[in-house]
C-alpha cells in the first residue's frame, strides 16, 4: 500500500478542518459579493419563507433583516410588494424565471422609487428556491420621463414653428409690395423696413427652432457627398459679409488635403455659424483665423477668435440649445442660443466631434474634427447593415 494515500485520522481530521475553513471563507466571500451588488437581493424557499436577504433588499422594502429571516414574505415586506412577489411567484411556476417586471414601491407618500424585479428558480440540491434580484430604476425612470418630455415640447415648438411660417413668410410678402410703392425718403418706407427686418429675424429663429426639432428626432441626415473640405470653407468665408466689421478673415490649410464624404451645405451652415460667432462675441474686431489640416484618421478645422472669450463654468454648457452667456457689459449682442446646438448636431450627424477651448479676455477656439472618407464609408456601411438587420 502506497504510504501517501493513508488516511490517519490525525490526516482526515486536518483535511476536514481545511475543507471547512475553505467553505467558510467561500461562504464570507458570496455573503461580501451579495451585499455589495447595487441590488436588492432575497432568497425565498418553495413557500415563500425568507432564507437570505443583502442589505439593499432591506433598504428597498423598507424592512429590517433580523425580524424577516424565517417569516413569510407577505408577513413583512410591504402589500405593493408583496403583489408584486405574487406575480414574480407565478411567473416562475409557469416559466422558471421572471425578468425586469416593473415594480413601483411607494416609501412614504412623497417618494415612489422604480424596481425592476428578476426572480429565477434554484434547485441545485434538490430544495427549489427563489432567488429574487430587484434593480433601482428610479433614475433611469426619470431621465426617460424628461427625455420624452423633451421630445414632446420639441415637438410642439416645431409644430408652431411650421404653423407661423407661412403668414410670416406672406407678411414679407407684402413688405416688398409696399416698399415699393413708397417714395425711400417717406417715414413709411422706414416702418415696412423695419417690419421686414423684424419678420427675417423671426424666420430665422423658425429655422433654427425646426432645425434643432429635426436635429433632435434623428432625421438630420448627411448627403454623402465627397467632398474638398478647404473648398467648401473658402466659399462660405467669400460669401460672408465683412462690409460692417472691424474684423479680418485669414485662412490658413494644408496643401493636398484627403477629400471628406459629407454634406456640403450642412457643412456652410457650420462654418457660417462658427463664424458669425467669432465676429459677433469679439465686439472690438481682430483677426478671425480658420485653419484647417489633417489630424489623427480625420480633418481638422478650427475658428479662432480673440474676442470676449467664455469662462469654465459656461464653456461645459454652450453646446446646450438656448444657452446663452449673460455680460452685464455686451448684452446688446443679439442671438438666440440655438447657433451651437445645430453646429453639433450636424457635426454629430456627420460622425465628428467639436470642442471649444476659450479664456474669458482672451478668445475662443471652436475645434470640429470630421472623419475623412474612408472612415465615414465604413460608418455608412454600419449604419445601413443596421438598417437591414431582421427583428430578432
Ligand atoms: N466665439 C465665441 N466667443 C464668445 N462667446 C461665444 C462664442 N461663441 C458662442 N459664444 C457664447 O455661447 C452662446 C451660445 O452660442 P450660440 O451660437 O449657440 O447662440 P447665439 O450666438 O446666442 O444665438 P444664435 O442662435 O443666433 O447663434 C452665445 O450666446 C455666447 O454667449
Ligand atoms: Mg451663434
Amino acid at each position: 500500500m502506497d504510504n501517501n494515500t493513508t488516511h490517519t485520522p490525525d490526516k482526515a481530521e486536518s483535511e476536514i478542518r481545511a475543507l471547512r475553513e475553505e467553505l467558510e471563507t467561500q461562504k464570507a466571500l458570496w455573503r461580501e459579493l451579495v451585499e455589495s451588488v447595487p441590488a436588492g437581493v432575497m432568497v425565498l424557499d418553495s413557500k415563500g419563507v425568507i432564507l437570505q436577504l443583502n442589505r439593499n433588499a432591506t433598504g428597498m422594502f423598507d424592512i429590517e433583516a433580523r425580524n424577516c429571516v424565517g417569516r413569510h414574505y407577505s408577513e413583512v415586506v410591504p402589500r405593493d410588494v408583496g403583489e408584486a412577489f405574487d406575480k414574480a411567484l407565478a411567473g416562475i411556476s409557469r416559466n422558471g424565471y421572471v425578468i425586469n417586471m416593473p415594480l413601483r414601491h411607494w416609501v412614504d407618500k412623497a417618494i415612489e422609487i422604480n424596481l425592476g424585479l428578476n426572480a429565477t428558480l434554484f434547485d441545485a440540491d434538490g430544495k427549489p428556491k427563489v432567488v429574487i434580484v430587484c434593480h433601482d430604476r428610479t433614475a433611469v425612470t426619470e431621465l426617460e420621463r424628461l427625455r420624452t418630455l423633451d421630445i414632446q415640447k420639441t415637438e410642439s415648438v416645431s409644430r408652431a414653428a411650421h404653423e407661423l411660417k407661412n403668414p410670416l413668410s406672406a407678411i414679407k410678402a407684402y413688405c416688398e409690395v409696399l416698399a415699393e410703392m413708397y417714395d425711400p425718403d417717406d417715414t413709411e418706407t422706414g416702418f415696412v423696413k423695419g417690419v421686414n427686418e423684424e419678420t427675417d429675424h423671426t424666420l430665422r429663429l423658425l429655422a433654427e427652432l425646426l432645425n434643432v426639432s429635426t436635429i433632435e428626432s434623428g432625421q438630420l441626415k448627411p448627403s454623402l457627398d465627397e467632398i474638398d473640405l478647404a473648398d467648401v470653407v473658402r466659399n462660405t468665408l467669400y460669401s460672408i459679409d465683412m462690409t460692417n466689421t472691424k474684423h479680418r478673415l485669414v485662412l490658413r490649410s494644408e496643401q493636398d488635403m484627403q477629400p471628406i464624404v459629407g454634406d456640403a451645405l450642412m457643412l456652410r451652415e457650420v462654418i457660417t455659424n462658427l463664424v458669425s460667432n467669432a465676429i459677433r462675441y469679439s465686439p472690438d474686431g481682430g483677426d478671425i483665423i480658420v485653419q484647417i489640416r489633417r489630424e489623427g484618421r480625420g480633418v481638422r478645422f478650427d475658428v479662432i477668435d480673440h474676442g470676449l472669450g467664455i469662462s469654465k463654468e459656461h464653456l461645459a454648457n454652450i453646446f446646450e440649445k438656448f444657452y446663452r452667456v449673460y455680460n452685464p457689459e455686451h448684452n446688446d449682442i443679439p442671438g438666440s442660443g440655438l447657433g451651437l446646438a445645430i453646429v453639433k448636431g450636424m457635426v454629430e450627424a456627420h460622425r465628428g466631434s467639436i470642442t471649444a477651448e476659450s479664456a474669458p479676455g482672451e478668445g475662443s477656439k471652436f475645434s470640429v474634427l470630421l472623419p475623412v472618407s474612408r472612415a465615414f464609408d465604413e460608418f455608412a456601411r454600419e449604419q445601413s447593415a443596421m438598417e437591414h438587420q431582421p427583428f430578432a
